[in-house]
This record gives C-alpha cells, sequence and structure tokens, in this order.
C-alpha cells in the first residue's frame, strides 16, 4: 500500500504545484538543523519513523487498500481519504444516549458532518483558496454502538491533481450535539500523510453557524502563511476575540478580558459585597470575561452563577472527562459542594477546638463521624480523603499527610521550621539580611513609627561569636518578613470574629552545616499610642514558658507564611497573573503561529480551574476567607502585593533568587549563579529545570527567528504581548520594568518566564499543601488568638494549660477539617495529568521535525534531572533533603502517580 502510494505521489509530484513548495520547505529544515546542531541522519529517521506511526495504528488500519485508487492518466483529479478521530464520552447517561441516537438517526438522513480540503494555494481563476469537494464522514451511524474511546472516521474527497498541499479542514456538523474532534489525517497527497491535531468540541450548526476551521500542524509565522490560508487565519482569529458584547454561552469559544468584579454578591447583603479587584483603585489582572448581567444591588459588581452550575470558560478550556470525574475537579466540586456542607452540619453546633494533638491524630486513624449521611455519589468522588459510609452516618477518614511520615515531631523543632523555608511548599519567601535591625517600606505617614523592635542583643547569643554586621558581611543571616504584607491589614483582620494576626519576621542563622536556624521573631500590631505594646520579640526558648511561647510564635509566622503562599506566591503570581498571557495568546496569535504550538501545553486547564476559583475559592465567604486569617480581606492582600511587590522582569527563577539576595551572579558556576545558602533545594533544583526550559525555548525560538527583525515583525507576536501587558495587566502597564519584545533573546526570556511560572513554579506552591499543611499544626492556615503578656487576663490560662492555650489559637475543628479537605483535593494529581517534557501526539504536534527532534532532547534532559534530583535527596551531606526523619525535597521532581505524591511537575497551572 505504501508503494503504491510513492509511486501514486510521485506521479501526481511531477505534474503539480507542490513540487516548489516541498522544496522551501526542505530549505527550510536545512537551515534550522544547522541552528539546531541536530543530526541530520536522526532527523531522517526519526522523520520516517514520525510518518510511519502517524495517527496511531488504529487510524493506519482504518486506511482501506483501495485509499489511492488508481484514476487513469488523463484524468487530473484524484481521491485523497481523511481518518477523523473523535473521542467518546467512556461514561455516558441516559440523555447523552439518546443524543447519540437522535443523532445516528439524524446522519442516515443526511443530517451528517461535512468536511472540505482547502489547500495552501490560491486557485489563479478565482483567487480564491483551492477546495476539495465537500465530503461526509462516513458510517456515523453503523458506529454509534462502538464502545471504544476513540472512534475512526473515513471521509473521502476528490481533488484536482493541482490541488497543492492541504492546509486547512473546514467542518460542518449538522447534528444537535457537540463532538470532541482528536485529530484528522489526510492519506493520499505526495507529501505524505498531513496531520490536523485538532482537539476541540464541533458544536451544532444549530448553535454555531459558521463553518470550524483545522489547521494542519505544520507551523507559519504570519508573513509566510500560504496564500489560500492567509483569509481563514484571520477569520478564526475574528471569531476567538468575539466583540466583547453579551453574556456567553457555555458552547461559545470566545476569550476576552473583564476585572474581578464578580468574586462579591451584594444581593445577599453587605457582608457578601466586595471591592472590584482590577482597575485603577485597586490593581489586579484580568480574567476571563463571561459577560452576565450585573448584581441588582450594585451595577458594577457583575451576578454570579453559584455552584454546581458551571462557571464559563471557553469551550475547550473545560476540563476534559477524567479531569472532570473521579479526580482533581471532580474531588474539588464533591468536596465543596457535598463534603463542606456536610461538615458545617456535623460540626458547627459543637465547633470546637481539638482538645489534644491526639484528636488531630485521630482524623488520619479513626476518621471523623459525620452525623449527616453523604449521598452514594459523594463516595465514589471521594477515593481520597476516604469516606466511610456507615447507615445514615458517614465516617471521614484523611490521609496522614507527609509531614508526619517520617517523623512525627519533625514539625515542632526549629530546624523542621526553618527547612521548610527553603524546601517546604513555600520556598520564595526567604531573603539574605542586609540591613539589621530590618526596615519597613510602608509610609509611617499612614502607618505610624515603624522601627523594628529587634535589637543586637537578641540575636548576637546565636551567632557562634561573630557581631552581627560579621554576620552579614559573610552572608550568615537571613529573613522571612511579612510585616509590609500584612500591618496595613491587621487592624481590620483583628476586629474580625476569631481571626488574630501579628505582622511577623523571622531573623535565621546560616550554620557551619549548611541549614538555617531561627533565631529571633518579631511580631507587630499597629501602633496604639505612645506606650503601646505593639511590637515584640520573641526568642529561642529557655525554659518551658518560654518553649510554649516560642511555639505560638512560629505558629503565627507559619500562618503569616500560610497566608502569603496562598494569596500572593501561589494564587496571584502563578494563576492569576498567568491568565492574561493565555486569553491574549488565544485571541491573537494563530493555532499554526510557531509560539502558540510551544505554548499550548502550558495553558491547559488554567482558565477552567481559575474560573472554579472565582466561583468557590476566592470568592466572598469561599473556602480561602473562611479557611484563612484575613477573612474577607485575602483578596486585598494578594491585590496589594500585585501593586507593591509583582514584576514580570523578577518572574523568573534567577532574577528571584538574585532580588531576595540569595543567590549572586556568578560566571564560573553552571547557570551562573551562585547560591548563598548551598544547600538550597528548591532554588538548586529550580536551577536545572530552569535551564533546561531555557534551552529548550532558545532553541525554538531561534529556529523561527532569526534576526530580531523577524521578531518585530511578526504582528500576532507583537500583538500578544502588547495585549497581555496593556489589556490584561493593564492597571501596570506603564511600569517601566516591563521587558521589551525586540529581539530573538527577548523572546527567549518572555517565554521562559511564563513556561517556568506555568509548570515548576506553581507545582513547588501547589503540591505540598497537604503534605504540609494537612496537619495544621504544621502550618496553621489561621489564628485565634494572639500570644498573652504576663499579667492579661488570658496569661493564667496560658500558663495554667499551655497545649490548651495552643491548640485554641489554631483553628477549630471544623476549621481544620475543611481546609484539609480542599487542600487534600489541590495536591492530587489527576490521572491525565500532562508532565514537564511530555506533549499529547508528541511525534505530530507540530510538523516541523526538527523540532519534534529538540523536543524529545529536552524530554531526555528532563528525565535526567529527575535522577540527578534523586541522588541529591540521598546525599547525607544535603542536610536540608537527606538526614534522620528528614522529607526529600521532590516537589521538583518532574514526575509523579495520580494522587497526593507532593512531587511531579505537571506543563501547566491545572489544579
Ligand atoms: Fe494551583
Amino acid at each position: 500500500m505504501s508503494l503504491a502510494k510513492e509511486i501514486m505521489g510521485y506521479s501526481v509530484i511531477e505534474r503539480s504545484s507542490f513540487v516548489s513548495t516541498s522544496k522551501v520547505i526542505l530549505s527550510h529544515n536545512r537551515q534550522a538543523k544547522q541552528k539546531l546542531g541536530v543530526n541530520p541522519a536522526l532527523i531522517h529517521q526519526r522523520r520516517v519513523s514520525l510518518r510511519k506511526g502517524s495517527g496511531g495504528p488504529a487510524a493506519v488500519a482504518a486506511i482501506s487498500e483501495d485509499l489511492v485508487k488508481a484514476v487513469p492518466e488523463s484524468v487530473v483529479k484524484f481521491k485523497v481519504r481523511a481518518v477523523v478521530t473523535v473521542r467518546q464520552k467512556s461514561k455516558e447517561d441516559l440523555k447523552d444516549t439518546i443524543a447519540k441516537h437522535w443523532d445516528a438517526l439524524a446522519d442516515r438522513i443526511g443530517r451528517n458532518v461535512v468536511l472540505q480540503l482547502v489547500s495552501t494555494e490560491i486557485d489563479p481563476k478565482t483567487r480564491a483558496p483551492k477546495k476539495s469537494n465537500e465530503a461526509v464522514l462516513k458510517d456515523w451511524s453503523k458506529k454509534t454502538q462502538v464502545k471504544a474511546e476513540r472512534v475512526h472516521y473515513t471521509a473521502e474527497f476528490t481533488v484536482d491533481s493541482n490541488f497543492g498541499i492541504p492546509g486547512a479542514i473546514t467542518m460542518t456538523n449538522k447534528h444537535r450535539n457537540e463532538f470532541f474532534l482528536e485529530s484528522m489525517t489526510i492519506e493520499g497527497f505526495a507529501c505524505g500523510p498531513v496531520h490536523f491535531p485538532c482537539n476541540s468540541w464541533v458544536q451544532s450548526k444549530k448553535d454555531h453557524p459558521g463553518k470550524r476551521i483545522f489547521f494542519s500542524n505544520k507551523p507559519y509565522l504570519p508573513s509566510e502563511t500560504p496564500a489560500g490560508l492567509k483569509a481563514m487565519r484571520e477569520e478564526e482569529l475574528r471569531y476567538l476575540r468575539g466583540d466583547g458584547k453579551g453574556e456567553r454561552k457555555l458552547s461559545d469559544r470566545i476569550y476576552d478580558f473583564d476585572i474581578y468584579n464578580d468574586l462579591g454578591n451584594p444581593d445577599k447583603g453587605i457582608d457578601f459585597a466586595r471591592p472590584t479587584l482590577g482597575g485603577s483603585k485597586i490593581p489586579y489582572p484580568r480574567r476571563c470575561r463571561t459577560g452576565r448581567a450585573p448584581t441588582y444591588t450594585d451595577i458594577n459588581a457583575e451576578s454570579r452563577v453559584e455552584k454546581p452550575l458551571p462557571m464559563y470558560v471557553p469551550r475547550d478550556e473545560q476540563f476534559e472527562e477524567s479531569k472532570q470525574d473521579t479526580f482533581s475537579t471532580g474531588r474539588l466540586k464533591a468536596v465543596l459542594h457535598n463534603l463542606i456542607p456536610s461538615l458545617k452540619a456535623s460540626l458547627s453546633a459543637n465547633n470546637h477546638d481539638f482538645n489534644g494533638f491526639s484528636d488531630i491524630d485521630s482524623l488520619y486513624k479513626e476518621g471523623l463521624l459525620l452525623k449527616v449521611g453523604l449521598q452514594d455519589e459523594l463516595l465514589k468522588k471521594l477515593p481520597l480523603p476516604k469516606v466511610v459510609q456507615e447507615s445514615s452516618q458517614g465516617l471521614l477518614k484523611y490521609d496522614t499527610p507527609k509531614i508526619l511520615s517520617k517523623d512525627r515531631f519533625a514539625w515542632i523543632r526549629d530546624d523542621e521550621f526553618a527547612r521548610q523555608a527553603i524546601a517546604g511548599v513555600n520556598p520564595v519567601n526567604i531573603e539574605r539580611l542586609t540591613v539589621f535591625p530590618p526596615k519597613s517600606n510602608l509610609d509611617p505617614e499612614v502607618y505610624g513609627p515603624l522601627e523594628s523592635a529587634l535589637k543586637e542583643e537578641h540575636i548576637l547569643g546565636h551567632l557562634n561569636g561573630m557581631s552581627v554586621q560579621q554576620a552579614i558581611d559573610e552572608n550568615k543571616l537571613f529573613i522571612v518578613d511579612y510585616h509590609d504584607a500584612y500591618l496595613p491589614f491587621l487592624d481590620r483582620i483583628n476586629a474580625l470574629d476569631g481571626r488574630k494576626a501579628y505582622a511577623t519576621r523571622t531573623i535565621y542563622f546560616l550554620t557551619s552545616r549548611g541549614t538555617l536556624k531561627p533565631i529571633a521573631i518579631e511580631l507587630s500590631l499597629p501602633p496604639q499610642g505612645p506606650s503601646s505594646r505593639s511590637k515584640r520579640v520573641v526568642t529561642p526558648p529557655v525554659d518551658a514558658t518560654s518553649n510554649w511561647m516560642w511555639q505560638l510564635a512560629k505558629a503565627h509566622v507559619n500562618s503569616n507564611c500560610a497566608g502569603v503562599h496562598q494569596l500572593v506566591n501561589h494564587w496571584l503570581r502563578t494563576h492569576a497573573c498567568m491568565e492574561p498571557f493565555i486569553l491574549a495568546a488565544h485571541r491573537q496569535m494563530s493555532a499554526m503561529h510557531p509560539i502558540f504550538k510551544l505554548l499550548d501545553p502550558h495553558m491547559r486547564y488554567t482558565l477552567e480551574i481559575n474560573a472554579l476559583a472565582r466561583q468557590s475559592l476566592i470568592s466572598a465567604d469561599g473556602v480561602i476567607e473562611s479557611c484563612f486569617t484575613p477573612g474577607r480581606y485575602c483578596m486585598e492582600i494578594s491585590a496589594a502585593a500585585y501593586t507593591n511587590f509583582w514584576r514580570f522582569d523578577k518572574e523568573d527563577l534567577p532574577s528571584d533568587l538574585i532580588r531576595r539576595g540569595v543567590a549572586v551572579p556568578d560566571s564560573t558556576q553552571p547557570h551562573g549563579l551562585r547560591l548563598l545558602i548551598e544547600d538550597y533545594p528548591y532554588a538548586s533544583d529550580g536551577l536545572l529545570i530552569w535551564s533546561a526550559l531555557e534551552n529548550w525555548v532558545r532553541s525554538y525560538v531561534n529556529y523561527y527567528y532569526p534576526t530580531p527583525a523577524v521578531v518585530c515583525n511578526d504582528q500576532e507576536l507583537q500583538a500578544w504581548y502588547t495585549e497581555s501587558v496593556n489589556v490584561g495587566h493593564a492597571d501596570i502597564r506603564h511600569a517601566d520594568w516591563w521587558p521589551k519584545l525586540a529581539s530573538p533573546e527577548d523572546l527567549v526570556s518572555i517565554l521562559t518566564k511564563i513556561i517556568w511560572l506555568a509548570s515548576a513554579q506553581h507545582a513547588a506552591l501547589n503540591f505540598g499543601q497537604y503534605p504540609y499543611g494537612g496537619f495544621v499544626p504544621n502550618r496553621p492556615p489561621l489564628m485565634r488568638r494572639l500570644i498573652p503578656f504576663e499579667g492579661d487576663p488570658e496569661y493564667t490560662n496560658f500558663v495554667s494549660d499551655p497545649q490548651k492555650y495552643y491548640l485554641s489559637a489554631l483553628p477549630s475543628l471544623l476549621q481544620a477539617t475543611k481546609f484539609m479537605a480542599v487542600v487534600d483535593t489541590l495536591s492530587t494529581h489527576s490521572p491525565d495529568e500532562e508532565y514537564i517534557g511530555e506533549r499529547q501526539q508528541p511525534s505530530i504536534w507540530t510538523g516541523d521535525a526538527e523540532i519534534v527532534e529538540a523536543f524529545y532532547e529536552f524530554s531526555a534532559e528532563i528525565r535526567q534531572i529527575e535522577k540527578e534530583i534523586e541522588r541529591r535527596n540521598n546525599d547525607p551531606t544535603l542536610r536540608n533533603r537527606c538526614g534522620a526523619g528528614v522529607l526529600p525535597y521532590e516537589l521538583l521532581a518532574p514526575s509523579s502517580e495520580p494522587g497526593v505524591t507532593c512531587r511531579g511537575v505537571p506543563n501547566s497551572i491545572s489544579i
């Protein structure tokens, strides 16, 4: 068969116009081979195997022997065939089954799926792209009974011999229902199979009258777009941008921007009103526009869609079935919709504190008795935490979090407290201390005197005989400083019922063994008067009382840390700041744009998880507000960090490390940086991944952009970046630090940052949430009491039963169990997770074989990094990740099994 195709192909080539096109492609490839330094022989082999395996075994099997029926030489028409792969739902409900049968019936009477091939070339006579005849997908109704996940259909076309290469396929779905089109392969052209990776829902014509357009996998810069595809490239982008009007339907594919004006629900009362984020008053990144009507009470607030109704995201951004179903977001929805209400109903009447640490342990061993039964449906969706149904009651059993797995008492020790600042779930706030006492950047006119209460005598005894200045000069002092993030909000937070916080600073000393030791904690409250006790310093304990004080102070630090981690580092700096780049990418860069293809896997599911977060997590009275100390001020803290701290140009790992003073530029080091905390697991593993990403992106960018002029003249690329900044980050668009995009190296830098944030940075901050936070004393998300001074009425209670006081300062049973259920889900990898170094359809995602080859090299490098991380975790000289009961640092280990594993770097932010 293949021989027949070859013969047929060459006979067509001789008299067709794609001889010249092929030549162009080859010379382009030759140029690229040199740039990428890839062995041409390898490419040849890969290319051969690429063609062999195209479309997968099932697709090949579906092609019949008479595919390229010999057409008499005199007739200048020939037949080609499309093999179309449609993905089916694995579980069908009655509605799906009826719909399917209805479409099967309709298909038989001519309401079918119609395809047409479009050439890359223009027909000189009509001045329109050359097109095949329209052809229908065959045997739809016959295949209704097929139970496989993927069903292959075929369609046959007749094309003129001078058709050229197919560059696009249009599709009209005359069925009543949408279907998921995975890919199409056109067989029969002399150039070999032409692949069309689609991964898109094709809506019914009745909902979306226009034809769908799918482009082949061959990337083209806008200026190189073949004449036949130019108009379609623009048409498709116009569609995706929409007109910015009206309410979005769930079946729409429109990407647009809006402000965060849907977090509150003023119609429910003043307690549910929240300020709009985004705009000159409270700057914030933009989110995906949904266009719902305003609320009745506030015309500027958008009305809400409450769970379980879905929020709009463009149709192809919705989670695939496996993710919707048992794992991750399916679980998240089950937790939010079923479990939390059940917890509330079971516990709120008796919203008590933990009586002892054994109460917390029993959540993992015996489980929590839920007085309200849970529906059977929930049981299926919650494999973890385990729910055991017992008649009308249920037993909720949590998994033992990793922090308790190797050493049950590690969390209480100072060495572990310090280790988590560089190897825990929030390793990005530690800075080198350059000035002592530390200084605030807040305005004293607004916030009163801001001098630190820290004095040399607080720390001098912990510096191994060094003076403070010597310790600073020798890079031995580090700080985690949450003072400025919290202080402006403390009056309001501490006025909330059952919420108490300080603005904390923790000073660390770097020991000769390379580990950190906390040596002083400063706890600040807003100044209240001349003799106020608004600031205090707590130092390592010397007796039982000071030991409990120290533990309480560490709990407040960890609670500050949990808030900044969640609201700033995790939500704002990865989830929220990525969204504008994703929206603009879909609106401004065609699916055939090489940079769109590069970014595509790193944008998967982010809009959907962010929409879910707006609906249930960061919304008024949502999970975040109820579980974190700042309550209704949570998102304002997030927004303040966007205004005061966030800079896109510093979001790459090397710049971030330099900004925090924990690394210095050093050209003799492998990554051009020397870490001042040598065994800093997040930074040292992160640099491996950062370099691999940068190399891959550089190879990719240099292939398509040999000169600065090509970057500057790429209208789609420039429109993407301009819109990301000016519309997506509109409130800070005038900042002078935005990187320019005028050269290939600028592009490498921008893209590597984006991919880093979506993959490794998010993974480092996300997948340790339950492993470290699932035991609330280790990282209390919320604190309910301050630390009493001697003489305070509460001091007597504290002294008489310090454990009771300590536990009453931590989250209540309901608050803790709710938080644990949510972070368990947020730390879960779904079974269809795609990890860094992996791609869907690895051999056909792009039509440029050299790029496929370079990607395989990047994947191999990622596998090497995984081995190196494993080696480091077994190196006893690295005491921050190896030692008695010490947890290994695996949050940047690339691969993972499904579930809560505390490792694995997915390509995108999807949970
Ligand atoms: Fe996340």
